[in-house]
Order: structure tokens, then C-alpha cells, then sequence
């Protein structure tokens, strides 16, 4: 059976370089891919309205409903790809929302007698990929989504695929999202 890549699309601009090295990944990943656009999207935050209704289905164990459809689709993906520009230290907001979407306890992860988080995910690998107009720190992205994906959805491999300095003076940008496009394409990954 061909593995089902799932590729979350954080990236706001039409010209995004984020998500140009991200489908250059793709096209080396190949499978069965599903994108989900975050930008075209209508994610809705947790308000209390929400909250109590997703915590009534969670006790009734009752994961059918439509406010878990891209929870249950992250949850089966083999393979997750998530492109985001480096924004404020971090990632465009956007991607915070649809975590707190997906993250629904039953699904993606549950909690052991002992209080400690498993992972239900069934993906083998996670990749992160970004882009960053200065220097990348990967702390408040990359290492967060690094302990998510590790210690409560059970993915046990991430990697970062980074480009950086893409806004300073003197370097060249299009050059080094071409470089990393290439180091993509050199490697082995179907
Ligand atoms: C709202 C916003 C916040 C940003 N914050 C940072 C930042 O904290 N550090 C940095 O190095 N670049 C920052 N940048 C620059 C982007 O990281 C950079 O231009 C990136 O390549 C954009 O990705 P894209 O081409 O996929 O849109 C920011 C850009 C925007 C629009």
C-alpha cells in the first residue's frame, strides 16, 4: 500500500520559499500526498463553546464528529511534512490553531495510568521545514514540534530542513533556497 504523506501548509505568501523547498521535499517523498492549506482554512480557536463540546465527545469517546476530521487525518498520515516561515521567533499563528485542533487526547495521543503521555500517531517521520529572513533559531518552532511530535504524538523522528538569511543584505536568496533544493533532490528518500 502506498504511504499517506500529509502536507501542512503554514505558508501565507502566494510566493512563499518555505513552501517551495516544502513541495520540492514532496516530490522526493512521493506516496499519496493530501495538503491542508492552513491559509484557506476557517480554524476556529478553543472558546469555552467549543472546549466543553470537544471534551463531551472525548468522555463519551465519540471521535466521528467533524470537529475531529483533521485530527483523525493527522493521526493516520505515515508521513507529515509542515512548512512555516520563521515568524517572530516562532511560526505564523495560524499553526498554533490547528494544533490545538488536532491535538485531541483519544487520538493523536493519550495519557498512560501513570500520567505520562503516548503517542497514537502512526507516522514514522515528521519534517519540518522553514525558512527564516535572519538567523534560525529553532527553539520556540522546530524543538517544540521536535517534543510534540516525540513525547506525546509518538512520531519518532523529526527533521529540519531550514533555509536562513533569507532577508539580509548580501546574501543571496534565491540561491540558497536553490542550494537546499538541491541538497533535497540529491538525497535518497523514496
Ligand atoms: C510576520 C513576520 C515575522 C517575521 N519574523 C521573523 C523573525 O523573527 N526572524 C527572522 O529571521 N525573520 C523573520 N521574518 C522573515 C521571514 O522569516 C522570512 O522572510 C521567510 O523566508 C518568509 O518565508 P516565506 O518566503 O515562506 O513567506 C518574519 C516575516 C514576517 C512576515
Amino acid at each position: 500500500m502506498e504511504k499517506k504523506v500529509l502536507y501542512i501548509n503554514a505558508c501565507a505568501r502566494s510566493e512563499s520559499r518555505t513552501d517551495r523547498i516544502a513541495r520540492a521535499l514532496l516530490e522526493r517523498l512521493g506516496g499519496l500526498q493530501e495538503e491542508v492549506k492552513l491559509a484557506e482554512m476557517d480554524l476556529q480557536p478553543l472558546s469555552e463553546e467549543r472546549l466543553n463540546r470537544r471534551t463531551w465527545l472525548i468522555e463519551e469517546a465519540d471521535y466521528t464528529d467533524a470537529m475531529f476530521d483533521l485530527a483523525r487525518q493527522f493521526q493516520q498520515a505515515d508521513e507529515i511534512v509542515i512548512a512555516a516561515p520563521y515568524w517572530d521567533l516562532s511560526f505564523p499563528a495560524i499553526l498554533k490553531l490547528y494544533l490545538e485542533n488536532i491535538y485531541v487526547t483519544g487520538l493523536v495521543s493519550e495519557y498512560t495510568e501513570t500520567g505520562r503521555p503516548h503517542g497514537l500517531c502512526l507516522a514514522g517521520k515528521l519534517w519540518y521545514v522553514t525558512t527564516a529572513g535572519g538567523p534560525y533559531l529553532p527553539d520556540f518552532s522546530y524543538q517544540y514540534l521536535h517534543t510534540l511530535a516525540a513525547e506525546y504524538f509518538g512520531i519518532p523522528e523529526t527533521e529540519l530542513i531550514c533555509a536562513e538569511m533569507l532577508d539580509v543584505e548580501g546574501f543571496d536568496a534565491d540561491n540558497l533556497v536553490a542550494q537546499q533544493i538541491g541538497q533535497i533532490q540529491k538525497r535518497k528518500l523514496l
